[in-house]
């Protein structure tokens, strides 16, 4: 077996619940790796909770709670909705657990001990919805942030930093000896546009704040949120408190937003190499989901509630859409009436259509009991096809492309049934070849979607009689023509997507 496949997704801030921005990441790294689970790989999937800084200090004094009380009743929020998403995460991590702090106190003992962080003053102006200091000419007029739009704040503090100065030539060595490890390229190009652009040392740790993780050697400091935050992917691990199961998991790659590529592929690398700690093997940089144009987020108030959308659609159905609508790394534009398209064109008109035909055919026509397919089916390159680009696509970071190639074998037996037309054809061998041959097919079509339709491909599988999990599949032995055996019970069933109006 190769290297285990680790896989992180941000670590999301309490100070709102689970949105759908948040759902979207999290949705496409548990897509990915359930694909590399069906390729047999040894995965890790981790997300979590990112619970400290004067942000969520804020929040919880806006509730009126104490920080401990508000993290902990807003972290299980996330962990719900992740569950009612059908996430399939092997760890969550909060910054609040035990095992996090102690990993932290050990990487920044490390960087300090390297002679990287190093005690300055810092005075500049702090956007706290970023947590992020600015300069003047990054600000928008009137001193807003450029990502928020809302004042920024003016601090200044006695701060250890971080010298980032200094890994400029480590990091664009680093980065050309490691082309393609940030996808897509042009969000690669960006992150080489930021450490081409000069690196300033970042403060890392803060005295007006309590709500932290104490320096090591100076505990009157708590560490910068950034710097705490980082570190879950390897704390999560067992950096700093189990060894060995760091080693065997790190390093790992990191699924992102397009507004953290500067903290992920600048500071993070820098601060890896400074404790010596190896890089990640790769970056995924999505962009960002649209709501009438503006960023959704807490501070916007333009927020859609994942949850509520699967009352629409199914979770299903709602994964579907993250997955298939928007070619990854790019923006994409949420609206409801996409939503219910692509329900209604790929889901309702297309897989669900085709299981429901070839149920009813195979009803009224074979007895109810699936024929095997034949080996020279007009559909097994039809299948072969499918199966190479989704491959190609999950293996890019591509979904919707990956979905797109697999539909294509839905389209291919569509088209199949409809030049045969065996709701019109007698009882016998060759209606006998049509059926086996799109059964075939969506046993196929049930094992390569299963990844963004966990429930709908199991539901396909048992309805052509298959037994056991559709995820206990191996690909690519589970993608080779001809597997249906062949003399199972079809059932019909309910409409797996009934249609649905805006
Ligand atoms: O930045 N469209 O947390 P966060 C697409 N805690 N993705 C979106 C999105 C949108 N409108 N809004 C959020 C933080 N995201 C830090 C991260 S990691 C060590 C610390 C997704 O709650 C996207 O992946 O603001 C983005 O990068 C992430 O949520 C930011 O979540
Ligand atoms: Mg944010």
């Amino acid at each position: 077996m190769g290297r285990p496949y680790f896989l992180t997704t941000p670590i999301y801030y309490v100070n709102a619940q689970p949105h759908l921005g948040h759902a979207y990441t999290t949705i496409i790294g548990d897509a990915v790796t359930r694909w590399h689970r069906l390729l047999g790989e040894e995965v890790h999937f981790l997300t979590g909770t990112d619970e400290h800084g004067l942000k969520i200090q804020q929040a919880a004094d806006a509730a009126g709670m104490s920080p401990t009380e508000f993290t902990d009743s807003i972290a299980p929020l996330f962990q719900q909705a992740w569950s009612q998403l059908d996430i399939a995460n092997d760890d969550f991590i909060r910054t609040t657990e035990e095992r996090h702090k102690i990993g932290v106190a050990e990487l920044l003992q490390r960087c300090y001990d390297a002679g990287d962080i190093e005690l300055d003053v810092y005075a500049g102006k702090y956007c706290v919805a970023c947590e992020e200091y600015y300069t003047d000419d990054e600000l928008l007029p009137g001193d807003l942030c450029p990502i928020h739009k809302i004042p920024v704040q003016y601090f200044e503090e006695e701060n250890y930093f971080f010298r980032l100065s200094r890994f400029q030539d480590r990091l664009l060595d680093w980065y050309a000896a490691h082309p393609g490890v940030i996808v897509p390229e042009f969000r690669g190009n960006e992150a080489l546009g930021l450490i081409r652009g000069g690196l300033r040392d970042f403060s890392v740790s803060r005295t007006s704040l309590t709500w932290g993780i104490p320096l090591p050697w100076d505990p009157k400091h708590v560490a910068y949120v950034w710097f705490d935050a980082l570190a879950n992917y390897i704390t999560a691990v067992g950096f700093g408190t189990d060894q060995e199961r760091f080693e065997h998991w790190w390093p790992g790659r990191h699924l992102i937003g397009k507004d953290i590529i500067r903290h992920h592929c600048v500071y993070w690398p820098a601060m890896l190499m400074s404790a010596g700690i190896e890089l990640p093997t790769g970056w995924g940089v999505g962009g960002w989901l649209l709501v009438g144009g503006e960023k959704m987020s807490k501070t916007s108030g333009n927020v859609v509630n994942p949850l509520d959308l699967i009352a629409e659609v199914g979770v299903d159905g709602f994964r579907y859409y993250v997955l298939a609508e928007t070619p990854y790394g790019q923006d994409g534009d949420f609206t409801y009436e996409g939503l219910i398209a692509r329900y209604n064109s790929d889901l309702a008109n297309n897989l669900g259509n085709l299981l429901a035909r070839v149920a009813t055919v195979v009803g009224k026509k074979c007895g109810g009991v699936g024929p095997a397919p034949s080996p020279e089916s007009p559909l097994a390159a039809a299948a072969a096809t499918a199966y190479e680009a989704t491959a190609a696509a999950w293996a890019d970071l591509q979904p919707n492309r990956a979905l797109d190639a697999t539909w294509g074998l839905i389209r291919a037996t569509n088209a199949h049934l409809e030049a045969n037309e065996p709701w019109k054809a007698e009882p016998g061998p060759a209606l006998d070849a049509v059926m086996g041959d799109a059964l075939e097919a969506l046993r196929i079509v049930a094992v390569l979607a299963s990844p963004a339709l966990p429930n709908a491909s199991q539901a396909v599988w048992a309805r052509i009689g298959l037994s056991g999990p559709v995820t206990g599949q191996r690909l690519p032995e589970a993608a080779a023509w001809g597997g249906y055996p062949g003399g199972l019970t079809v059932t019909k069933g309910e409409s797996l997507f009934p249609r649905r109006t805006t």
